[in-house]
């Protein structure tokens, strides 16, 4: 037996998660005339926003509507991220202002979830110091959430709900998507890894993937539905498949996806680059749906910090996978993760940063400023530079990447890109904005008509952080 079969929500499992839905839809039928309205936010990664996406699918189902707005909710949750102090400071903030909404409207609950309530010592902050929080449950009850909010309901004190089993695969749940165009499968969860300085293997449990036919279903009725891009989510995708019975890759489910019948366009993240291999590179270059943009962070270019962050690679080897990527495809894209400080980084390890990004030539890259998480192995080293100094180092890394960045824009001018019409543009009023296949911001002047769908444009301009063009060929 794998040990997939372990981690899957058992049918009786469902079938009482489905009860309890009926029941909370019965006892809210009780006491609203009009349906009540659940206000979801999600903080954090794709992954978080799509269990936001999950949440929202068991609320609907148990007669919920929806608001952007705090103050009209009747039931308020925040699904929370814990990856550097930054993002938990901005939780609390907003959890603290909910006070007010508290105050107004004694019937109202309000819930927390997500990566930071897996930690033990967060949910006790909660439980002491915020009283007006109903509902606290970590990632690992994320599927046992109608359970909780029956109990929420029905019970006259607050419900915790950290446990710390191990997280499960809830298959056949309800879904919500936030976009009718665009879509997230997570096709794997947790992570394995341990880089020393990061906090989700601790709160998202041990690395799980998703049966491919499960995945493979989900992307074909996605595709019915008239979806155009499917991003596939994990941790690290490029392990998919671990511990699942049969011949199974990340490289075998692309293909798979890639041969469902339609116009739509595949994107996966994150690659992580030690499970990279030529074979994932080769099969890129092969699968016609799936865009040649490799989202693949790099963390550092010094070998010995690398070492340091447990990562498995090497700069030499990170390069040689841009390199065979590039030969296979010319016009692959590369963007990238960067922390700037990681303990005991001195100004020449970030020269070696700053080198490899010019020679990469990443078209994008998210920097973060080193963040001491607790339970982490880094959070016991030395770690001697002030945050002064690295917000320095930190916009040196930036300048770097602004150049290398506005010179692959300038190379789009001339060309004539596909492009998925997303939303209004910055730019100006007529103006929308997409992204071509190689993940290129591009604004153009088009009518709403055309958002949701895929357009040609010609390129005529470079700006420092997109490109503007015109429609051709409609
Ligand atoms: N699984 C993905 C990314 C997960 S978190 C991967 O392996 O790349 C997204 C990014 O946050 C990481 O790539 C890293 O650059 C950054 N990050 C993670 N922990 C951090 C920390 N403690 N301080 C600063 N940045 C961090
Ligand atoms: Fe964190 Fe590393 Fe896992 Fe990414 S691969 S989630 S950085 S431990
Ligand atoms: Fe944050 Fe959890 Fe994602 S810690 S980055 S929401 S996996």
């Amino acid at each position: 037996m794998s040990s997939q079969k372990h981690v899957e929500m058992t049918a009786e499992e469902l079938h009482c998660q489905y009860e309890y839905m009926a029941k909370v839809k019965e006892i809210l039928q009780h006491r609203y005339v009009h349906p009540p309205l659940a206000h979801v936010h999600s903080f954090g990664c794709q992954a978080n926003v799509s269990d936001g996406e999950r949440i929202k699918g068991m609320l609907a189902e148990m007669g919920y509507g929806f608001t952007d707005s705090t103050d009209s909710a009747d039931f308020i949750l925040y699904n929370t991220c814990a990856i550097r102090k930054g993002a938990e400071d901005r939780v609390f903030g907003n959890v603290g202002e909910l006070q007010h909404n508290k105050r107004s409207r004694k019937d109202m609950i309000i819930g927390l979830c997500g990566c930071m309530m897996q930690q033990e010592q967060v949910a006790a902050k909660i439980k002491k110091s915020y009283p007006h929080v109903d509902i606290v449950f970590g990632t690992h009850a994320m599927h046992k959430f109608p359970q909780i909010l029956f109990q929420a309901l029905t019970q006259k004190q607050r419900v915790f709900q950290i446990d710390d089993s191990e997280n499960v695969i809830a298959e056949g749940l309800p879904i919500r998507r936030d976009g009718s165009y665009k879509a997230w499968i997570q096709i794997m969860y947790g992570c394995d890894n341990f880089c020393t300085y990061c906090i989700v293997p601790y709160v998202r449990g041990r690395e799980h993937s998703r049966r491919p036919e499960k995945i493979v279903a989900e992307a074909r009725e996605l595709v019915a539905q008239g979806y155009k891009e499917i991003t596939l989510l994990g941790q690290n995708v490029n392990s998919y498949g671990k511990g699942l019975d049969g011949d199974v890759s990340f490289s075998k489910l692309l293909r798979m996806i890639n041969e469902i019948e339609g116009d739509f366009r595949v994107r996966f993240m994150t690659s992580h680059p030690k499970d990279c291999t030529h074979e994932l590179l080769d099969t890129i270059s092969q699968c016609d749906k799936v865009c040649r943009h490799i989202h693949l962070p790099v963390q550092s270019g010094s070998d010995r910090i690398l070492k340091l962050m447990n990562r498995h690679y090497t700069r030499d080897q990170y390069l040689d996978l841009v390199r065979y990527a590039r030969a296979k495809m010319p016009d692959v894209t590369f963007t990238s993760d960067i922390i700037v400080g990681f303990p005991s980084e001195t100004h020449d390890d970030l020269l070696q940063t700053i080198k490899l990004i010019k020679e990469v030539e990443y078209d994008a890259l998210f920097t973060f400023i080193y963040s001491k998480r607790e339970g982490t192995k880094a959070a016991g080293m030395d770690d001697p530079v002030p945050e002064k100094e690295k917000s320095l180092w930190f916009r040196e890394l930036q300048a770097a990447q602004t150049e290398v960045g506005s010179r692959h824009n300038a190379a789009l001018v001339g060309k004539t890109l596909r492009v998925l019409a997303d939303g209004h543009a910055k730019s100006g009023e007529g103006y929308l904005t997409g992204r071509t296949d190689s993940n290129a911001v591009v604004d153009f002047k088009a009518d709403d008509g055309h958002i949701g769908k895929f357009v040609k444009v010609h390129i005529t301009k470079a700006l420092s952080w997109a490109v503007l063009g015109e429609i051709v060929d409609e």
